[in-house]
């Protein structure tokens, strides 16, 4: 075989003979189960075998779900940890076995920072910017009253995205956020806590903008939106996060104004960075950062099309 043959052989021989253990969080949203469909079509293409692991939002399963896999002596371990605090004893036993972790979409904070290999995230107070920014640019002067619906509570990427969104709106005199709580993620409670702020304020009256910390959220909201009779997407903006094939539907029906997409392949970038770190043994870098595209009513077509093609 030729040199470039031999490197090849090995490193396929070594992706067929991987397994990864990988604690999810659950099913919330529908970026949630495309990340979990795209994360065992990446698996598969590399040959690699994939154990996940859901742990129904619950960090108490996460850390079972770890000790499992160190009990079985998988050759790493993928975690989108549920919140950011409380990781640091489990991760000290996956380093005591040698074991590399990697986590998925969202953060952590330890003090050891070599507790884990990578974090794939995208950079979520961009993201809260890049939502801010566009309703700047939408309202202009106009006064504007928004109603935020956060992620789950003490989630790193509900934190940073409403830090981002307060960062870029902070700039403005005109556009303050009225009513802020969580939502979970989750579209029914998305519905349930926009039909309580309907109410506080006026019947909706008084609220300009919903800014979502995710789609199914900003479509939870929007039915209840229907429900109160106004018009979601006109009566009052909608700017959420993800990109989901579901928002832009709700889109194409004049429902949604804005989405800045956060890819669901986040296990292609960590099984590359696992594959190079067992074959060559270089660390990758301490993050690795995904874009955060605004996209809009008009790109919705296209959007439908290539997520279809994706297979979400
Ligand atoms: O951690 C990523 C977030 O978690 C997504 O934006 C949201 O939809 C999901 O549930």
């Amino acid at each position: 075989a030729t040199a470039i043959g031999s490197i090849v052989m090995s490193a396929s021989v070594m992706a067929s003979s991987l397994t990864v253990g990988f604690s999810q969080i659950g099913s919330e949203s529908g970026w949630r189960a495309a990340e979990t469909a795209v994360s065992k079509v990446e698996a598969k293409k590399r040959g690699i075998n994939l154990k996940i692991s859901d742990a129904q939002q619950k960090q108490e399963n996460q850390i079972k779900a770890v000790r499992s896999f160190i009990a079985q002596g998988v050759d790493a371990i993928f975690i989108a940890p549920v919140v950011q605090t409380g990781w640091g004893p489990v991760l000290e036993e996956a380093k005591d076995y040698g074991i590399p972790v990697f986590l998925l979409d969202r953060g952590i904070t330890v003090d050891d920072d070599s507790l884990y290999m990578t974090a794939v995230t995208a950079d979520n107070v961009l993201e809260g910017k890049v939502a801010g920014q566009w309703l700047i640019d939408t309202v202009k002067d106009k006064p504007c009253n928004v109603v935020e619906l956060q992620g789950t509570v003490g989630a790193s990427v509900a934190i940073d995205r409403k830090e981002g969104f307060g960062e870029a709106i902070g700039s403005t005199d005109n556009i303050k956020i009225v009513r802020t709580q969580s939502g979970e993620f989750t579209r029914s409670k998305g519905k349930e806590v926009m039909e309580s702020f309907i109410k506080a304020e006026n019947g909706g009256k008084n609220i300009c903008a919903v800014f979502a910390h995710n789609d199914d959220m900003a479509i939870g909201a929007i039915q209840a939106i229907k429900e109160a009779g106004l018009a979601p997407g006109k009566d009052i903006l909608i700017v959420s996060i993800d990109a989901v094939p579901d928002i832009f539907k709700a889109m194409m029906e004049g429902d949604a104004n804005a989405t800045v997409e956060l890819t669901p392949n986040m296990a292609g970038p960590a099984f590359d960075a696992l594959l190079s770190y067992k074959d060559t043994g270089a660390q990758p870098p301490k993050k690795i950062v995904t874009e955060s595209k605004l996209y809009l009513p008009k790109d919705a077509p296209m959007q439908l099309e290539m997520k279809k093609d994706l297979g979400y």
